[in-house]
Parts: C-alpha cells; sequence; structure tokens
C-alpha cells in the first residue's frame, strides 16, 4: 500500500488536489440503500427505480457493451456482477452473450433474495450469490471479468481501494462503472435540480447523496494506486454520461495489445 490509511480515509471524494468547494460537495451521509434503520420497501422502491431507469434511458444496454467489449476475445467468458441490485445488467449479458457464464452477486441479502427468485435464479449458466465486493470470496484468476456498476460510490475510500485489489485479485479484468463527477459550478447546478424532489422521492434521495458520494478521476487513480501501484487503469469520464474505469494488474496489462493497455 503506497499510502497511509489516515491518508486515504481522508481523501476528498474529489481527489488528493480537490479545490475548496469541491470539498464541500461531498457527505458521509449514508444512502437508504446502506442503512440498515429504513424499511425494505424504501430501498427496494430505490432498486426498482434503479432497473427502470437503466432500461428506459439506455444505460443498462450502455453498460453490456463496456463489459462485452472487454472479453471480446474470450470464447466463453466467465463474468462476476458485483453490487448488481436488481440484476438487470447481468440479464442484458446473458441475452448478448450466448455462452457467458454469470456469478450474480450483492451484499444485500434482501436483492440476492429477489434476483435467485426470478429469471437469474433458474438460468443454466447463472449462479446468483451474496458477495461483498470489498471481500470476494473467490479464488485468484476465478473470473475474466469483474463488473460494479453504480456502486463504488456507496463505499468509504478504504473499502472502495479494497474493491480494486479484490476484483484485479479475482478477475483478469475489473471495471467499475460509476456516476460522473462534474466540476463544482456544474454539480451545484445538478443538486439544485434534484433537492427539491429528495424528501419525496427516496430514488432521488439517493441520487443527491450519490452524487455527492462520487469520486473524481483523480480519486480513483489515487485508490487504485494505494490498492497496489501494479494496478493500471483506463479511465473515461464523460462529462454527464457514467464514467468508465477499467483496471488491470500490470503483468495482466502487459500481456494484451498496445491498443487495449
Ligand atoms: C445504486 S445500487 C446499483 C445497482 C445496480 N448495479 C445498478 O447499476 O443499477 C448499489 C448496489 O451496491 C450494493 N453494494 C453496496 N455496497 C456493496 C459491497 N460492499 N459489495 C457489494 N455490493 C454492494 C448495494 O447493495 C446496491 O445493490
Amino acid at each position: 500500500m503506497a499510502q497511509s490509511l489516515i491518508d486515504i480515509n481522508r481523501m476528498p471524494r474529489g481527489g488528493p488536489d480537490a479545490s475548496c468547494l469541491d470539498r464541500l460537495l461531498e457527505t458521509d451521509r449514508l444512502e437508504y440503500l446502506d442503512r440498515d434503520d429504513v424499511d425494505q420497501r424504501v430501498k427496494t422502491s430505490v432498486i426498482r427505480a434503479l432497473e427502470w431507469t437503466g432500461e428506459r434511458f439506455g444505460n443498462t444496454e450502455r453498460f453490456a457493451e463496456v463489459a462485452l467489449a472487454e472479453v471480446a476475445d474470450v470464447a466463453d467468458p466467465r463474468i462476476l456482477e458485483l453490487g448488481a441490485g436488481h440484476g438487470g445488467l447481468s440479464r442484458k449479458l446473458l441475452d448478448w452473450h450466448p455462452t457467458a457464464s454469470l456469478t450474480v452477486t450483492d451484499v444485500d441479502e434482501e436483492s440476492v433474495a429477489a434476483m435467485a427468485a426470478g429469471e437469474l435464479g433458474e438460468h443454466p449458466r447463472v449462479t446468483v450469490r451474496q458477495m461483498d465486493a470489498t471481500a470476494i470470496d473467490a479464488a485468484d484468476g476465478a473470473f475474466d471479468l469483474a463488473v460494479f456498476a453504480l456502486s463504488f460510490h456507496h463505499l468509504a475510500p478504504a473499502q472502495a481501494a479494497r474493491v480494486f485489489a479484490e476484483g484485479t485479485r479475482v478477475a483478469a479484468t475489473l471495471v467499475i462503472i460509476d456516476l460522473p463527477r462534474p466540476t463544482s459550478p456544474l454539480h451545484l447546478v445538478r443538486l439544485a435540480t434534484m433537492l427539491p424532489f429528495a424528501p419525496l422521492l427516496p430514488f432521488v434521495h439517493d441520487g443527491v447523496i450519490s452524487s455527492l458520494r462520487t469520486y473524481s478521476p483523480s480519486a480513483l487513480r489515487a485508490l487504485a494506486e494505494y490498492a497496489d501501484p501494479a494496478i493500471e487503469l483506463d479511465l473515461r469520464s464523460g462529462l454527464l454520461s457514467p464514467q468508465v474505469v477499467v483496471a488491470r494488474r500490470g503483468d495482466a496489462a502487459a500481456s494484451l495489445p498496445k491498443g487495449q493497455r
């Protein structure tokens, strides 16, 4: 580990060099999804809203394209979805890839039970199970790809760094997809449009907190470096579109064609 634990835990979500304003635009407050004192129906409504918006606005398809591009050269890819929530991404991957096998997981027991009770639970190429992305219960190299979508911001820095370490231990490639962290003025505008609805709609409440907890590209680099300096990142961030982080261990990255490193 390159930096001390205390440093990484104090790192702003905007990264080590975040501006004063950016440092104000973050919170330790938890989303409903992360709280034990919140009615399960509220959490389920957030998960359902995520599933619906993912389908409606095309994110589920976009994320599936990103994931499958990373295993395009693997005949029968073994894919691990972490923090799957509703399982929409895994269902899309199964639809689109005729031989991929999927291990579909989440740390939340209720979400895992709901996914296991649905279509995924009966699929012959699927295993549904509970799993913590910060302590993955799988052997080194067990997967060709691990994917963690719209979940990374839930984790405090030291835990988030664990995802880099664990994801690249169990899979040749780790893909993290998360919200973009806009520049501070744009961030203020985004928050201002959401805040009036936050007390009314649990999905927006969690969206505001997500926005404040999202890591910037420089924070993502610092977290990966902290996890293991041998982890190499390919970071693709848009202004408003989700940011995509492709992480590999240096030795795995070196075996790829130059264009894909
Ligand atoms: C905002 S939801 C995203 C669900 C889905 N991936 C999507 O794209 O809509 C975040 C999910 O991350 C899960 N999560 C939070 N911490 C986790 C951890 N340490 N390991 C695995 N999953 C976690 C939550 O239970 C929740 O299902």
